[in-house]
């Protein structure tokens, strides 16, 4: 389908739906549609998202060092369960992270009994599946696209960048109380109306807000943290994302939240913009996460920044650089300043490791 076309049936779609919900929904609602409904929404349709000729980077597009850094980290908790285990990655891009992680423990002789891969993307599957099939065709059998979480799990879950995809809640504070941000329609257009009052007790205290202040919630993590505590026997997960603490994610100043759209790498403010054809994201409050994790059974190992995991972790250690020609060795540590430097990824980007109560407390960076 041609893009003008897709943008203009999402639209339709969302305006239908608007009116059947009584001329008013939720933003989590609009978000949710906007990205994920079925063929029209941006992570299901056939764009090309990640990349340099896509609308963002991550992580494991910008140097191989990230992945190969991760498989270390992995091959220790492997150490550490008391049964053979696995890698489940969730929304799992174009796959490069996957073939990375299982080509780097292949050398360290540490392969997992499986890589499970859970997307809800069928068009990052199919690219998934081209990466693998094309950089390891000889481990293509050990990995196995889910589209339900796995039973009784051993080993570790990696999330890179999945939590600032998950739908969020606005909200706007008015003469001291929080009411809801959502979407409505007017002269057949998509416009911003506050809604009903909502109470953020406890997600955040407002009383130091100013009237206008506007910031996200994201209810859905601790379903998805309940279910994937629920399906694990024994591991951890590794959530990476870029985010802060909640003293930060509402402070004073913030106050325009942190909602972000990516359209052919411009970032800007208004979701209202490009429906169905960019990423919209928020920032990840990862108080809110580790209590999430906490109530779901889990425990919060770690949690500092993606440099500190990194260095931790050896990344500085991984590859020998003098074995590489001049133009590589540029190459390589471009990508490494990206993923560390305080004014690239390596402050605003954070990891936090969860553990089951079974895993071990004793894995150490080898
Ligand atoms: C910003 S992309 C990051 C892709 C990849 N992890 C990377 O670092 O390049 C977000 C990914 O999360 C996936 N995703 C979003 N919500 C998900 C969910 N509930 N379960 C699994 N994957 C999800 C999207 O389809 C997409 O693949």
């Amino acid at each position: 389908m041609l893009l003008p076309h897709r943008k203009a049936c999402l639209e339709k779609h969302i305006q239908t739906y608007i009116q059947a919900k009584g001329g008013w929904i939720s933003f989590a609602e609009f978000m949710q549609k906007a990205l994920y409904e079925p063929t029209l929404g941006y992570y299901v349709s056939g764009t090309r998202k990640i990349g340099k000729d896509g609308d963002f980077m991550t992580a494991p597009e910008i140097s191989p060092a990230f992945s190969q850094t991760l498989a270390r980290y992995c091959e220790s908790v492997f150490h550490a369960t008391s049964s053979p285990a696995s890698i489940l990655e969730f929304g799992a891009g174009t796959g490069t992270m996957a073939a990375d992680i299982l080509l780097t423990l292949e050398k360290r002789h540490a392969l997992p009994e499986r890589y499970y891969i859970l997307e809800v993307s069928p068009d990052f599957s199919e690219r998934q599946l081209d990466t693998l099939r094309h950089q390891c065709p000889h481990l293509i059998e050990r990995i196995v696209w889910l589209s339900t979480l796995p039973k009784n799990f051993t080993g570790v879950v990696l999330a890179n960048e999945v939590l600032d995809a998950l739908p969020v809640h606005l909200f706007e504070v008015q003469k001291k109380i929080t009411l809801q941000k959502g979407i409505a329609l007017e002269s057949q257009k998509l416009i911003w109306r506050l809604g009903s009052e909502v109470d953020l007790s406890s997600v955040t205290d407002i009383s130091n807000l100013e009237d206008g202040y506007t910031s996200e919630y994201c209810p859905a993590i601790y379903p998805w943290l309940k279910d994937l505590y629920t399906s694990m026997l024994q591991g951890t997960v590794l959530l990476i994302d870029y985010g802060f603490l909640e003293h930060e994610y509402y402070h004073p100043q913030r106050d325009q939240g942190t909602l972000m759209c990516h359209y052919r790498h411009r970032a800007h403010t208004d979701p209202l913009l490009h429906i169905g054809l960019q990423d919209i994201t928020a920032h990840v409050n990862f108080t809110a996460v580790a209590q999430a994790a906490e109530k779901s059974g889990f425990s919060v190992d770690f949690y500092s920044t993606q440099e500190k995991f990194l260095v931790d972790w050896g990344i500085l250690e991984e590859t020998n650089v003098h074995q590489l020609s001049l133009e590589e060795q540029y190459g390589y540590t471009q990508g490494l300043k990206k993923l560390l430097l305080p004014s690239e990824m390596g402050e605003l980007f954070k990891v936090m490791e969860l553990k089951t109560p079974s895993m071990f407390s004793n894995i150490h960076s080898s």
